[in-house]
Parts: structure tokens; sequence; C-alpha cells
């Protein structure tokens, strides 16, 4: 278990109760960030043989890919600090039968990488939670040949990503959230600001860093009611529930199911609730 190091507290929050649903809900979490991985991908375009390194890999949807597009004469190296997606991730593997695909639970920011061995540093919101992050992507880098690309994505300002924001706004006199972090914390919105992304990628060393603004339409469920039930699953209003009293809990849970509707209503239309993510498509080379 990677509790030791630099980022041994964020190693205990995805270790912990609140971001369990990234493992035990990936099938939801996945269809909602298809278009999102699609992108990625495009912009990665893997080629066969290709050695790939993904980071914070989760329950390994993005290493699966991945490593379907390298090959058999590829690899692909996913990493992650949660135990428990790990495993969802290794099951996968084993069951596609991906032998050129691999997940580790280790910190990303300290592994010993073998230096030079990979062609694509690729993520897929797994980048945002170093708590030294540039002394993490130069460490990275190190792992990368010289010339490899980098494709990331994150997520834009908290403003522009109200299919989170705006469920947690809608609530939050029922269920506060806890303080934001601080701009040079880790966290969901810790790349929000290009000029920060810009600064931790030069200054780790990475050339031609560029970000691409994307608005990519998410469908948060079939109607009003899936959606408001995965805003109770994951993200900032379901981590503000399980902080509830437990007696509490079950009540408020009816009276916030009630106000996420009224939200979510809102941008229901014939083929479900759809609400664009705004994200940052992140590019670069070591
Ligand atoms: C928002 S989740 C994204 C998971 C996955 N990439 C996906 O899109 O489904 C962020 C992931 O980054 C991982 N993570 C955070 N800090 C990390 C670190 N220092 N090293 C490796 N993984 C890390 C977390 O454990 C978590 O699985």
């Amino acid at each position: 278990m990677p509790g030791e190091g630099p980022n041994a507290p964020q190693a205990a929050y995805w270790n912990g109760p609140s971001t369990r649903a990234w493992a035990r809900e990936h099938e939801r979490i996945d269809a909602r960030f298809a278009p999102i991985l699609d992108r990625l991908l495009a912009r990665a375009a893997a080629q066969p043989g290709e050695r790939v390194l993904d980071i914070g890999c989760g329950s390994g949807t993005s290493t699966i890919a991945l490593a379907e597009r390298v090959g058999p004469a590829g690899r692909v190296l996913g990493i992650d600090i949660a135990a428990e997606s790990v495993e969802v991730a290794r099951r996968r593997i084993d069951a596609a039968g991906l032998a050129q695909a691999e997940v580790l639970l280790a910190d990303a920011a300290t592994h010993p990488f073998p230096p030079g061995g990979f062609d694509l540093l690729a993520s897929r919101f797994g980048v945002m939670f170093f708590l030294q992050p540039i002394a993490a992507f130069a460490h990275l880098r190190a792992a990368l040949r010289p010339g490899a690309r980098v494709v990331l994505t994150a997520f834009r300002s908290p403003a522009e990503n109200r299919w989170t924001t705006g469920a947690a706004a809608a609530v939050r006199d029922l269920v506060p959230p806890p303080p934001p972090p601080g701009p040079e914390e880790p966290g969901q919105f810790a790349f929000a600001d290009p000029a920060r992304v810009e600064r931790i990628l030069r200054g780790a060393g990475f050339a031609e860093v560029a970000l691409a603004p994307e608005d990519v339409p998410m469908r948060l469920g079939a109607d009003a009611a899936e959606a408001a039930a995965f805003a109770m699953t994951l993200g900032q209003v379901s981590r503000a529930l399980q902080d509830a009293p437990d007696g509490a809990r079950e009540g408020l849970r009816e009276v916030v199911r009630d106000r996420l509707l009224d939200f979510y209503r809102a941008a229901e239309g014939p083929a479900g609730v759809t609400m664009p993510a705004a994200i940052w498509l992140v590019t670069a080379r070591a």
C-alpha cells in the first residue's frame, strides 16, 4: 500500500469510503465519461507496439482501451494508489486476456519506473492529486523516452462544471460542502487554471505544453432520477452525505434526492439528462 511518502494523505483519501465508488461503480462512471475517454484516445493516437504509462488508471478502463490499441507487441502500465480500483482493473484485464496490460498499486510520483521506457503518458483525470506536482511530473518525465507524447484530461473550473458543482450548490444548505482546497492543493479542480498547469509541466521539463478547452456532453442518466442517484453515489454531494451524522443520514437522503431531482429536471430532454463536462485536453512532449 503506497501509504507513505509525499502523497500519503491522498493515498488515505483514495483508499477511504468517500472514493470507493470509483471501483464499485466503475460501469456507471465509465458510461458517463466514455465521450471524454474517446477524446483522450483520439488525441493520444496510440500505435501498435507502443509503450504507454497510464497515471491514476483507477478501474482500468483507459488502460484496457490503450492496450487494445497498442496490441500484443505493445505494453500498457497502469498505476494507481487505490487498492480496490487496482483489484478491479486487474480482474478486468485478466478477463479481457490482455497480456500487454499490467496495473501497479503504487504512487506514480515516486515509483521507480525504468528510465526512458515509455512512448506515451496518458491519464483520464488521474494527475490532479500530487502534493508536489512539479516533482511528480519531473519524475514521470524521466520514465519517458525523449520526445514521448503526453495526453491528459483534467477538469476546468468549478463554475464551468455545473453537472457536479451545480448539484452540490443545490443542496449546500442541507449538506454543506467541505471548504474548497487552496489553489496549490490537490483536488478535482487543481488543474483548472491553465497557467498553473503550464507552470507545472514546463517546470518539470516538458516542451510543447498546450491546453485545449473541450466541452464534452455527458449523459448523466436516462432521466432526472438516474442523474440524481448518480450524484448521490459519486462526487461532492455523496461525500457530504457520508459526513452527515448516522441518525440523520436517511432522512437527509430523501430531501437531498428531491432537490437533485429539481436540479436535473432542468437539463432533462428526450435523450435523458445531458450536461457538458468542461475539460482541458492537455498535451506536451518529454
Ligand atoms: C478521479 S479518479 C480517475 C480514475 C480513472 N482514471 C478514471 O478516469 O476512471 C483519480 C485516480 O487517481 C488516483 N491517484 C491519485 N493520486 C495518485 C498517485 N499519486 N499515484 C497514482 N494514482 C493516483 C486515484 O487513486 C484515483 O483512482
